[in-house]
């Protein structure tokens, strides 16, 4: 694990995203493993500011997104296929056919998980994948838990989650109690891997993630494991590091 700490928050998410530019530059036809949360929102103003600029061409990757709400269609306001659309995809043109994101509305949702998992294989698995912390230590929706988790799955969200998310729902929206999620070893095949965290919040779940022993309990923790993995966190997440 390579850990790097920044001064604040916008400096961690520029170094975020010029590791994502610079796979992009290297490989314009990479696939890109994406997140959503407010982590990303940072880095990605900083890839829409590039592909404006002329300097980052979106034209040809192709991206997974971690995971999706159940119940939640692509219209729906709080459904992470909207979310990535207003916020990267539409400003970075990029075309349906390059998007990949769980179907929050599939009828059989196990076989809707093994189909993206192949999808994915069929890409070429993914050239890098971006991840947010939770304040639990989940990564995608993996929640703590006895063991690890494998491939794509259907999983029901932990109470501190469906909690830490509510803000992104409107007062009076049912908040969804299962998600469609890249399992962990969906996620530890990336070939690269940048986790940001920011914030006070995120501190005690870096902490066990960096120094702790390999918990299924922190299922970040895995990431020691993985020979390519990037952690760029503020001054404020860090500050529980040594
Ligand atoms: C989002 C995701 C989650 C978030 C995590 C942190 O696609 O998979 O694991 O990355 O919950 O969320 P924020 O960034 O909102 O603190």
């Amino acid at each position: 694990m390579n850990v790097r700490v920044y001064p604040n928050g916008d400096l961690a998410a520029i170094a975020a995203a010029v590791l994502i530019a610079g796979q992009v530059v290297d490989d314009p036809q990479s696939v890109l493993g994406l997140a959503t949360g407010s982590t990303p929102l940072p880095i990605y103003r900083e890839l829409i500011a590039m592909a404006h600029r002329g300097v980052l061409d979106f034209r040809r990757v192709v991206t997974f997104n971690l995971d999706e709400y159940v119940g939640l269609g692509p219209e729906h306001p709080c459904s992470y296929r909207r979310f990535m659309q207003e916020n990267l995809f539409s400003q970075v043109k990029m075309r349906e056919e390059q998007i990949h994101i769980p179907d929050g509305l599939a009828a059989d949702p196990e076989a809707e998980c093994r189909a993206y998992d192949a999808a994915i294989a069929e890409a070429g698995g993914l050239d890098l994948q971006l991840l947010g912390l939770g304040v639990n230590g989940h990564i995608g929706f993996n929640e703590p838990a006895p063991r690890f988790t494998t491939n794509s799955y259907c999983v029901r969200l932990s109470e501190q989650t469906r909690r830490d998310n509510r803000r992104f729902f409107a007062q009076g929206e049912t908040m969804p109690t299962h998600a469609l999620t890249m399992g962990i070893a969906s996620i530890m095949q990336a070939r690269r891997i940048v986790l940001v965290a920011t914030g006070p919040k995120k501190a005690q779940a870096v902490r066990d993630m960096i120094l702790g022993p390999v918990d299924p309990m922190v299922p970040a923790s895995i990431l020691q494991m993985h020979r390519h993995a990037t952690v760029l966190l503020d001054s404020e997440a860090a500050s529980l590091l040594p």
